[in-house]
């Protein structure tokens, strides 16, 4: 049996933060697959044993293929041991990176028919020259607004990967219900 690990990404830090549970995963002995969610077909559910989403925020939403997702594999979701990351640049400041206090994450908890077991928040990657001019100027002004980095020559990872890797031990102790 397996752990499957689905990321639905914009610019890639999801997937990375996805990339590193599996390998941290290893390391516990847990085998971990990883896929991308918008590219997800036909899941052979019965080849894993817990299930992870990790969603990125984009404008203050999540890509709209997560709640479909959702949606679509709600009973099994909800059977499985299962775990949820979401991925944004407000959780770079410690006091908004919980699951409570972030408030894409606490928004999504509330509405979600999929009550994951366990839920974490990362503060994502700022990466202004990967940007179009538009989503540059953008999230800078948002930056400016907020107190962050706002030379565009600079690409900041917020990631905590200690983090992460604490995640991986907590979903290596899920167990089934
Ligand atoms: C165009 C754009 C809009 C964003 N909007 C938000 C936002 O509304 N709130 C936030 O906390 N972070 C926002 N972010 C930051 C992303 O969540 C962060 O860069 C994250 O690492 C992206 O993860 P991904 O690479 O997996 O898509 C935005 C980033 C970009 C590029």
């Amino acid at each position: 049996m397996k752990t499957l690990i689905l990321f639905s990404t914009r610019d890639g830090q999801t997937r990375e933060i996805a990339s590193f549970l599996a390998s941290e995963l290893k390391e516990l002995g847990v085998n971990a697959e990883v896929m991308n969610l918008h590219r997800a077909g036909n899941i052979m559910w019965n080849q894993y044993d817990r299930v992870v989403i990790g969603a990125s925020i984009r404008y203050g939403h999540f890509h709209s293929s997560l709640d479909s997702f959702v949606k679509k594999h709600v009973q099994v979701l909800n059977t499985l041991p299962s775990a949820f990351y979401t991925v944004n640049l407000v959780a770079r400041k410690p006091e908004k990176r919980t699951p409570q206090t972030n408030s894409y994450t606490r928004k999504f908890l509330l509405n979600s028919p999929w009550q994951p077991t366990q839920c974490e928040v990362f503060a994502g990657a700022l990466r202004y020259p990967r940007y179009r001019w538009y989503d540059r100027f953008m999230i800078r002004l948002i930056m400016k607004m907020t107190g962050g980095e706002t030379d565009t020559n600079k690409e900041v990872v917020y990631t905590d990967w200690q983090q992460v890797s604490d995640f991986a031990r907590q979903i290596a102790q899920l167990v089934s219900k």
